[in-house]
């Protein structure tokens, strides 16, 4: 089939180049000139794993092409994703639709002929009617484009594999039966014949999905990370919990790390905006626990600050302390509300000298974060530190051999944020440890 993605992002760009290795003919849409040279010469302008080289073999191949033309894309394909970025507002209450309704207008001036207009942004439950309206109204087809709502669930690093292969396969329809379900169903043949379930259903219940589905993931990050605080005053060990629990198969270990809890582009900006939207629609009293999800998020980013401060005697300032990580999660060079870096930017205003490394992420968080000093590895910016952080899980960092780091610290203390050091070793090593949630 031939068809467009608009808006390359992590979404359009790993979606585009997914459906290209599906088979399809794809041609990716993005305003920003920039991007489109870079993805033109099959190179992704950001880090996701296994995508350059998907990239590099369609765009030779001549399946994938990107342009910055609205019309060219309107008139390549008959099937259009939409998946710009649909941010936070700048108060905080809910998402940023302005590039949303931007693209659908732009796209939709150029659509002459019948289409199928397929949403995967996030957006508030309720968006789905003012895009068909806005299509109908300007779209010289008028009537003839169908609106799909496709939500996406993909993880950042493991985008590919969770497009190719999703957990499920949500598709939201106006009404039963329609053109758009066929020709969507055309399109994914190959990921519902690998057995993908599918589910059809109407856009309330479409766009519902993404919220939720974020909602509850946080939830359940947030849940291990209350009992954390619970087990610091008992002397419990909250990732023998983790497993306890984990083996309940009505539980389920997944989503379930505890630590300095959940950061990024997505879980953080999709809670809040589920809790707005549920208060425009006055049912925010369902939503009330999201608020506690938050806040138990929040706590744990200040306890790693207060056990720092409580580490260099109640001051931290004058002190240099080292930060291992800077991405939000490992394996990204995403550093979008990064857990890590809020961690490291409030020790600074308390007056110490922190000094971040991250295997991937350095230059993102030099541009964002210039007053914070660097260093390229995690091994010199132990150098004459009095504190060592542990705050981004990347899995180098648990092979790092404590005993050689232990003598280029002013003090071998370190504090795991993320609860993946050998805690037994590092103490052998003669460092003190702390850890969130363990003994
Ligand atoms: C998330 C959802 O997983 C995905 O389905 C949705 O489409 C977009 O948001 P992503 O932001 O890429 O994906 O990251 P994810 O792997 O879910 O991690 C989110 C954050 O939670 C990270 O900061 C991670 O460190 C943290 N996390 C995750 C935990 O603290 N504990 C966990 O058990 C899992």
């Amino acid at each position: 089939m031939k068809l467009t993605f608009v808006g390359c992002g992590y979404l359009g760009a790993t979606h585009a180049a997914c459906m290209a290795e599906l088979g399809h003919e794809v041609l990716g849409m993005d305003s920003d000139t920039d991007k489109v040279a870079i993805l033109n010469s099959g190179k992704a302008p950001f880090r996701e794993r296994g995508l350059d080289e998907m990239l590099t073999r369609h765009t030779s191949s001549g399946r994938l092409k990107f342009t910055a033309s609205y019309a060219e894309a309107a008139a390549f394909a008959d099937l259009h994703f939409i998946g710009v970025g649909t941010p936070e507002r700048a108060d905080g209450d809910g998402y940023d639709l302005t590039h949303l309704f931007s693209a659908v207008r732009r796209l939709a001036a150029c659509l002459k002929n019948p289409a199928v207009i397929t949403v995967k942004s996030t957006v508030p439950v309720g968006t789905a009617p003012r895009v068909r309206d806005l299509l109908h109204q300007i779209a010289p087809a008028g009537r003839a484009i169908e609106v799909a709502w496709n939500p996406e669930f993909l993880r950042e690093s493991f985008a590919i594999e969770d497009t190719l292969r999703p957990d499920r396969l949500v598709l939201g329809f106006e009404a039963e039966h329609s053109w758009a379900e066929a020709v969507l169903r055309r399109c994914y043949e190959a990921v519902v014949r690998a057995g993908t379930p599918t589910v059809v259903t109407d856009w309330a219940t479409a766009e519902l999905a993404k919220a939720s589905a974020n909602a509850f993931l946080a939830t359940k990050i947030s849940f291990i990370n209350a009992i954390a605080e619970v087990c610091e005053v008992t002397g419990a060990d909250v990732g023998k919990l983790a497993d306890i629990l984990g083996h309940d198969a009505r539980i389920g270990r997944r989503s379930m790390r505890p630590g300095l809890g959940f950061g990024g582009g997505c879980l953080p900006k999709d809670l809040r905006g589920f809790v707005a939207r549920a208060g425009e629609l006055g049912v925010e009293q369902a939503v009330v626990i999201l608020r506690e999800v938050e806040a138990i998020n929040n706590r744990r980013r200040e306890r790693v600050v207060d056990l720092a401060c409580r580490e260099l005697d109640g001051n931290v300032a004058g002190k240099r302390i080292a930060v291992w990580g800077a991405a939000f999660k490992p394996e990204t060079d995403d550093i979008r509300d990064s857990p890590a870096l809020a961690v490291a930017e409030r020790l600074r205003e308390l007056g110490a000298t922190v000094v971040v490394t991250d295997p991937q992420a350095l230059d993102n968080a030099r541009k964002t974060h210039p007053e914070l000093d660097y260093a390229d590895d995690p091994v010199t910016v132990v150098e004459d530190a009095d504190l060592l952080l542990h705050l981004t899980e990347w899995p180098q960092y648990s092979h790092i051999d404590p005993r050689s780091l232990a003598a280029r610290a002013v003090a071998p203390r370190v504090i795991d944020g993320r609860g993946t050091l050998d805690a037994g070793a590092w103490r052998q090593a003669g460092w003190t440890v702390r850890a969130l949630g363990r003994p």
